[in-house]
């Protein structure tokens, strides 16, 4: 197969993968299309279907200088298949497997297994877009906006990148399938989507920022497993998948601290040392650090149901058949197979929280989950820092895994934050301590105000220290009327 570094622009469908020369591929992509615009306009950003956004498209896919910025409409995004450069002679490193050269086609055996992963992967793209559709019309400045827009229409490339790996590798029930992902909504109850996270509501902006934190930094972890994977075109997609995905999390990231710093700046304004006087710091107009950590609880512990249960055979089956990998597999310094390996995961043992040690290759989730959560102190560390230094006492701590959780060994347990077993009555009575209460909410709903003037914000989020692309402060990040 012929590899263009650069990007073909001359198909409908803009892609590295020589489409041009696959009519049968780009005939079922051109057909599947028209679906998705339908999608796109009914279901994606609302009210902004017009606007012209000041977007990064990617053009190659070499590390340095892939995208360029320009105003486009989001409906006419050019939504491109784009696939890392292949690596040469590229060895399965990992499972049954390892060693052997890497798969250009989908082997037979781990047909249905590689299928069932690209579709739970393919359904999370769409859902976020659909979450977030509300989300242009309370935007807190232009800048976030087009932030929030960025994200959607990468989201929606991410849906195409599954879409093309469905319809190239998997035939009939590859193109079932692709038809299936447009049809599914997040939060619809005949057919909602594939995973719990992805059907919860994002209400609102810090919702918004601690989904791309946490939910978008789960779909990291799972596109860097995948990407070790045997199968060379999944691996592909999922390489370049994360170039992208690095924005998504800093947008979250940044976008809670400058909340945070906002927060810290009211209160040193107004000479308010207490952070857990809630009602001083709301009188200015900014969302008070204990709400922000209570946001932080809930979308943390929805993000790691999203790593399943944690002990799995599927995970098991899938690294033992050199389909789904851990992450940075191909640094690691062991055997590969985990055949002999233990790994230590906390369980609930005769109603007490006890670390086992378990089968290695049965505990991968957990792996992948405790290499997330050590990922998630990145952010944590950001805003702690912006904290520190405004001399507010205060920290953002991440909550015990046990809390909180609807799927794997704690689904059945009240487990407070600090890791503590709880009875149904103390739970019910410290739950709104812990997680966003209906008044919390109220609250943040209350900010929601828009803002469109270039350069200004809504009073509880601080400026950017620096522009997209190094544009200026005051620079019209979209043009709304078009
Ligand atoms: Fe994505
Ligand atoms: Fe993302």
């Amino acid at each position: 197969m012929p590899v263009q570094m650069n990007v073909d622009y001359s198909t409908s469908i803009p892609n590295n993968v020589a489409l041009g020369d696959d009519r049968r591929v780009l005939k079922a992509l051109e057909k599947w299309h028209p679906g998705y615009l339908d999608w796109w306009m009914n279901m994606g950003p609302e009210g902004f279907q017009d606007a012209l956004v000041y977007l990064r498209t990617a053009v190659s896919v070499e590390t340095d200088g892939w995208a360029v910025f320009d105003y486009v409409r989001m409906p006419e995004y050019r939504w491109g298949i784009l696939l890392a450069p292949p690596e040469e002679d590229r060895k399965i490193p990992f499972g049954e497997h390892a060693g052997e050269p890497a798969w250009q086609e989908v082997p037979g055996e781990y047909r249905a297994m590689l299928r069932r992963l690209i579709v739970i992967q393919g359904d999370t793209e769409p859902a976020s877009v659909e979450q977030q559709r509300h989300l242009g019309r309370t935007a807190p400045s232009l800048y976030d906006m087009r932030n929030l827009f960025q994200v959607n229409v990468e989201e929606g490339r991410h849906l195409w990148a599954m879409v093309y790996l469905l319809h190239k590798y998997f035939g009939r029930d590859g193109r079932e399938e692709a038809d299936e992902l447009l049809r599914r909504q997040s939060g619809n109850a005949d057919h909602p989507r594939m995973l719990g996270a992805f059907n919860e509501a994002t209400p609102d902006w810090l919702s918004f920022f601690m989904f791309t934190t946490f939910t978008d930094r789960d779909g990291k972890m799972q596109l860097e497993a995948l990407a070790q994977s045997g199968f060379d075109p999944l691996s592909r997609t999922c390489r370049f998948m994360l170039t992208e995905e690095a924005h998504h999390m800093f947008v979250g990231a940044t976008g809670v601290q400058r909340i945070i710093q906002r927060t810290c700046d009211a209160m040193n304004q107004a000479g308010i040392e207490d952070p857990y006087d809630i009602n001083a710091v709301r009188a200015f107009g900014v969302i008070d650090l204990p709400t922000i950590q209570k946001k932080a609880n809930l979308h943390f512990s929805l993000s790691l149901d999203l790593f399943g249960s944690e002990i799995s055979t599927n995970a098991a089956n899938s690294f033992h058949a050199s389909v789904k990998g851990r992450f940075k597999e191909n640094r690691l310094q062991d055997d590969h197979t985990l055949a002999s390996a233990t790994y230590p995961v906390s369980r609930l043992v005769d109603g007490e929280i006890k670390v086992t040690e378990e089968p290695a290759v049965t505990a991968l989730n957990t792996r992948l989950r405790d290499d997330y959560v050590h990922d998630c102190g990145k952010g944590i560390a950001l805003w702690n820092n912006t904290i520190t230094k405004s001399g507010v006492d205060f920290a953002i701590n991440l909550p015990n895994a046990a809390f909180n959780r609807q799927i794997g060994e704690f689904k059945d347990a009240e487990v407070s934050p600090t890791g503590d077993l709880l009875s149904d009555a103390d739970w019910s009575q410290r739950r709104s301590d812990w997680l966003p209460s209906k008044e919390d909410g109220d609250y943040i709903q209350s900010l929601m105000v828009p803002e469109v003037e270039p350069g200004k914000f809504a009073s509880w989020i601080a400026p950017p220290k620096v522009g997209i692309n190094n544009q200026p402060g005051d620079f019209e990040y979209v043009k709304i009327d078009g």
